[in-house]
């Protein structure tokens, strides 16, 4: 197991209510100290009240989207400046559900990278192959092209950012990619930092798709999984815990 602090990242998704977010943040907070770093990327209505809760605490917050533009005619997009206003830490970027959903590209990713990093937020970049290209044998091409695009233009700023590797065939499907399946693509993803970054083997690589406190320990054990990000799981305090606890 490696030496880089773990880093589990609750991504709530569409989900959440006043009510609901009280009651999961109360238990996230009164689960007491665990051996990693804790994070939870909320909708952007949620910041504030997510911000006020969760301030004082060990929990960071952030949001699961950032536009790639500082301000201007966006309609809809909130920016890094107006995410630091909420104290986000995070940003997740480039979630495979907005590359299919919203026509998110290698290239809109990297922008929405760089402009997170340009006010103080650290970007969560995700890349991962559908199933049909992992039965292709393509993972390796699409997953390194993923993440140069990122690599390019965050240029001597590439050491600040979380990369996420979740295969879209393992998110919210139950189907987790095993150990090895999974810690193969971080290794790729590890030497292609290493190759780009002196600070690569301190950097981390998270994995997401189904991590669960059954699957946990054995995929947070693998050298280059360095954390996870979570979807379903982080939903409910008990297992989003029993998750970090694994780490
Ligand atoms: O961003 C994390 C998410 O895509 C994983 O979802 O439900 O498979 O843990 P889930």
């Amino acid at each position: 197991m490696s030496t880089r602090r773990k880093l589990v990242v609750g991504n709530w998704k569409m989900h959440g209510s006043h009510a609901a977010n009280a009651e999961l943040l109360q238990g996230i907070l009164a689960g007491g100290p665990v051996n990693a770093d804790l994070a939870v990327c909320v909708p952007f209505p949620y910041l504030s009240e997510v911000a006020v809760t969760l301030a004082n605490s060990n929990v960071a917050w952030g949001a699961q989207d950032v536009s790639a533009h500082e301000q201007g005619a966006y309609t809809g997009e909130v920016s890094a400046g107006m995410l630091r206003e909420f104290g986000c830490r995070y940003a997740i970027v480039g979630h495979s559900e907005r590359r299919a959903y919203h026509g998110e590209t290698d290239q809109v990713v990297a922008d929405k990278a760089k402009a997170a990093l340009s006010k103080g937020i650290t970007p969560i970049v995700c890349v991962g192959e559908t199933l049909a290209q992992r039965e292709a044998g393509e993972t390796e091409a699409v997953v390194k092209r993923q993440l140069s695009a990122v690599i390019h233009a965050l240029g001597h700023c590439v050491g600040e950012m979380v990369v996420a590797y979740e295969p879209v065939w393992a998110i919210g499907t139950g189907k987790v990619a095993t150990p090895e399946q999974a810690q193969a693509v971080h290794a790729l993803l590890r030497a292609q930092l290493r190759a780009a970054a002196p600070q690569a083997d301190n950097m981390k690589i998270l994995y997401g798709g189904s991590m669960k406190p059954d699957n946990a320990p054995t995929l947070l054990a693998q050298p280059d999984i360095d954390g996870g990000l979570i979807g379903g799981a982080a939903l409910k305090a008990a297992d989003f815990l029993a998750i970090a606890r694994a780490a």
